[in-house]
């Protein structure tokens, strides 16, 4: 035992006392630095610090003395490691006494453990002390907020300055009636507080890491809507222009378009659904255009497909844009298009690239997971079409949100197609007391058993006109 911890490097008595020394001003640094933390029994109670401060009781509220804590905890603990770092070097030279006399160490030596060693981490809780903010009195504007909401949960500088709100440049409200915008980042944030940091830590102007899956797990754990970033995003290196609309449609773009370094795939051929490692699991088949070209078009066996023609019949001329919901590759956006209906995708790339997929055929990827109010406004849209996404495994409270969220966007005598919604059969009647509530006009309704215990639930609804 007693190796030293640089095995390689001959350090003298000088270098022992030096870190001795460097060793205690840290200690006096952090103690001097939180003084007034520890006098104001903040470890206690954190109430008493606000007060202490400000003595008005009213100055705490609003003021999140929590993240304040932490920040504060964050601080100490580096300082608290860097001690114990340099406390253990200087024992483990001590026990090497009689070595250390004989050796020397490079000034270049020195200079690196310098930096790496002590410089750094003391910079790092110096940087954590500056950062803290601490409650403005009177509250920040005109409000009661004693701080921006957050900023001391966050560390890194990017983060803070994204959510810091932007005050208008000429001082007047802007044409949203407003005089700053904030920037916001879903509150689930802090919970992946550690990602989140990883994702905004970049510089700023030069080329983001190829990360968009980080992004996309942030998102579809609540972290949505992600903070906007200040770097480029990477291209593939040979992108090709895309085919053109007589072509997209129905061909699988080219492979060199998309990058696929996160994916299982390297091409779009490899996402066949014959390929048991393609990567996704949702859709299987989707990346066939053989297959994908017999959907809604075609005459199937079971009862719950209906056929596109069939729909648009029931609202001749009237159906115009929508929204189709669920995991896919474009296929029914592109045959809607064929009836010159405008329909906006949903997609996230689980697996493989569904969003590039989709934008390559001419149409258009709306990269939004469960976790948002749709971005249309009230009573917009002609049509609702979901298919294969809304299962059995939802949560019943959640779907109630989701169906009040296309509700809200169908305009009166829109229709919502629900196509092939499966789950358990004895679920079924929550489901579909779920979809009823509306009290839509059922064009069709159509329940079809996939197995014993399982079923298929196809409806096409009418929203009614609602005069209040
Ligand atoms: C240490 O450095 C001094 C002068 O720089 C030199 O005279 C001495 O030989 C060195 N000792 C060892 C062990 O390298
Ligand atoms: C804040 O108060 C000032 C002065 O009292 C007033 O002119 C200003 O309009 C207020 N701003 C807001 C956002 O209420
Ligand atoms: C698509 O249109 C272009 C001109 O607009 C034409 O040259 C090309 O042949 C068309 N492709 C097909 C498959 O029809
Ligand atoms: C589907 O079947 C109906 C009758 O069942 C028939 O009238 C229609 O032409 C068929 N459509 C196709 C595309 O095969
Ligand atoms: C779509 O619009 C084009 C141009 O207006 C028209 O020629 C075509 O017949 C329309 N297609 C359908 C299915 O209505």
């Amino acid at each position: 035992m007693g190796r030293p911890c640089f095995p390689k490097l001959r350090l003298s008595r000088l270098m022992g006392s030096l870190q001795l020394m460097l060793g205690s001003l840290v200690f006096f640094l952090s103690i001097a630095s939180l003084f007034k933390f520890y006098q104001a029994g903040f470890f206690h109670n954190n109430e008493e610090i606000c007060r202490h401060f400000y003595q008005a009781t009213d100055a705490c509220d609003g003021y999140d003395l929590r993240a304040l804590n932490d920040r504060v905890g964050e601080v100490l603990d580096r300082m608290d490691k860097l001690q114990e770092k340099l406390e253990r070097i200087v024992q483990e030279m001590e026990k090497e006494r009689a070595v250390l006399d004989r050796t020397n160490i490079t000034r270049l030596e020195h200079k690196r453990f310098l930096e790496q060693e002590v410089i750094k981490p003391l910079y790092a809780a110096h940087i954590s002390l500056r950062q803290i903010r601490m409650p403005v009195a009177g509250g920040i504007r005109n409000t009661t907020w004693k701080e921006e909401p957050l900023i001391n949960t966050f560390v890194v500088e990017e983060i803070r300055k994204y959510i810091t709100p932007r005050e208008n440049r000429v001082g007047k409200i802007n044409f949203y009636g407003t005089e700053r915008i904030y920037n916001t980042i879903g509150h689930a944030c802090v919970m992946v507080k550690k990602e989140l940091e990883e994702y905004m830590d970049y510089d700023v102007g030069s080329f983001c890491k190829d990360d968009w899956n980080l992004a996309q797990k942030l998102m579809v754990n609540g972290c949505d809507p992600l903070p906007r970033r200040r770097c480029l995003t990477r291209a593939s290196r040979v992108y090709q222009r895309p085919y053109p609309m007589n072509e997209s449609l129905w061909k699988l773009p080219d492979g060199r378009n998309v990058r696929w370094a996160n994916y299982q795939c390297g091409n779009f051929q490899c996402l066949a659904s014959k390929n048991p490692k393609r990567g996704y699991s949702k859709c299987t088949g989707c990346f066939e255009m053989d297959k994908e070209k017999l959907k809604w078009v075609t005459n199937s066996s079971l009862p719950v497909d209906f056929l596109i023609s069939n729909v648009l019949a029931i609202k001749p001329g009237e159906i115009r844009i929508g929204l189709d919901y669920g995991v896919g590759t474009g296929t029914f956006a592109a045959r809607m298009r064929e009836h010159n209906v405008t329909i906006v995708s949903t997609a996230l790339n689980l697996g493989a690239p569904f969003n590039e997929l989709i934008a390559l055929r001419g149409l258009i990827p709306l990269y939004i997971t469960l976790n948002q109010r749709l971005p249309f406004f009230d009573n917009t849209l002609d049509l609702i079409h979901t298919a294969g996404f809304m299962d059995g495994w939802i949560d019943l409270l959640l779907m109630d949100f989701i169906l009040f969220d296309w509700d809200r966007i169908l305009r009166p005598g829109g229709l919502l197609w629900i196509d092939r919604f499966f789950c358990k059969r004895q679920d079924l009647d929550d489901y579909m007391y779920m979809f009823l509530q509306f009290r839509y006009k059922k064009h069709k309704w159509v329940v079809y058993a996939k197995s014993n215990d399982e079923v298929y639930f196809s409806a096409l609804l009418e929203k009614p006109p609602r005069a209040i």
